[in-house]
């Protein structure tokens, strides 16, 4: 009988560790559970007689895959997969799978709060502004961005999308416009939202060469990963333009000197939140059952991200 480890720092709720049980239980599998660990010896001793892991947000290190000797597949409940060494998990043999898609109107709406928030003064009874008829630069037009191009629509937002990999028809069905270049984005775009993943070629891309592109009244708002942004610059932006906010889910590691000298222009989610809505955690979770039951049973491999 294989055995799965539902390993969550950040737990799923009630109802979808429920869900996720009862899957890979119909699926002849016997479940375990790490919630709200703290120290990674917790996660190394409860790793140590499992085939399958599920996880969010949580670090799946070479050191902990040491300490899995049977482990077969790994399912990261989620779209970003940064926190998984592939590498050690590929030498291992180790199958890798996200979730792609299936948290991502949680993000974008996230996304879309953060925004009307600040657009209202952090609702402080002010005089604010309204997002109709402003423009917004999506950087990344996977899942999330094209959720958020959805609901940016809908508040009568005028919508451009910038991404490499995704060809400019994409964006028809959106009613989005698409940019070639990326300075065109941040010149154009009052609000930028960016919805690309932390790789070596995009650690630290958002830089004040682009941010300083931005017209008046610029908001750049980050619920990807916080190593995009370069954060000396990102202080400086801050420094050298007054009208520039910034929103992000989850806080830059300079964020005690953007608290003290900038107050009201910034907004930081305490805990890295995008996903964390039931709907996502059932959906996301859910797969994540599914996609181990179907690889044990059939050896699916689909959403494999380390071949
Ligand atoms: C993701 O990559 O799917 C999101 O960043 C959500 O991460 P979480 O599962 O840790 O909330």
């Amino acid at each position: 009988m294989k055995k799965v480890l539902i390993a969550t720092e950040k737990p799923f709720s009630k109802a979808a560790v429920e869900k996720i049980k009862s899957i890979l239980e119909s699926g002849d599998i016997t479940v375990k559970l790490l919630e709200k660990y703290t120290d990674v010896n917790q996660l190394y001793e409860a790793v140590a007689d499992v085939n399958g892991l599920i996880v969010r947000s949580d670090e799946i290190t070479k050191d902990v895959i040491d300490h899995a000797p049977n482990l077969e597949i790994i399912v990261r409940a989620g779209a970003g997969y940064d926190n998984i060494d592939l590498q050690a998990a590929k030498e291992r043999g180790i199958v890798v799978e996200n979730t792609p898609g299936q948290n991502s109107n949680a993000v974008a709406e996230l996304v879309a709060g953060m925004m009307i928030m600040n657009a209202r003064n952090f609702y402080d009874g002010s005089t604010g502004t309204e997002l109709k008829g402003k423009k917004l630069g999506i950087q990344g037009f996977g899942a999330v961005g094209k959720c958020l191009a959805r609901i940016a629509n809908g508040l009568g937002m005028y919508v451009h999308f910038y991404d490499i990999f995704v060809p400019f028809e994409a964006g028809y069905e959106y009613n989005v416009f698409p940019v070639e270049d990326i300075k065109y984005l941040y010149k154009t775009c009052q609000y930028v939202s960016l919805h690309i993943p932390a790789l070596p070629s995009t650690i630290k891309s958002i830089n004040y060469d682009l941010m300083s592109l931005m017209p008046q009244g610029a908001v750049l708002i980050n619920s990807a990963r916080a190593e995009i942004i370069d954060e000396d610059d990102l202080l400086k932006m801050f420094e050298t333009r007054p009208d520039f906010h910034y929103l992000a889910d989850v806080a830059p590691s300079n964020k005690a000197v953007i608290e003290e000298k900038f107050p009201g222009r910034f907004f930081f989610t305490p805990k890295k939140c995008g996903a964390q809505t039931s709907e996502a955690n059932n959906n996301a979770g859910t797969a994540a059952a599914n996609q181990i039951v179907s690889f044990f049973l059939t050896g699916d491999k689909k959403y494999q991200v380390n071949k």
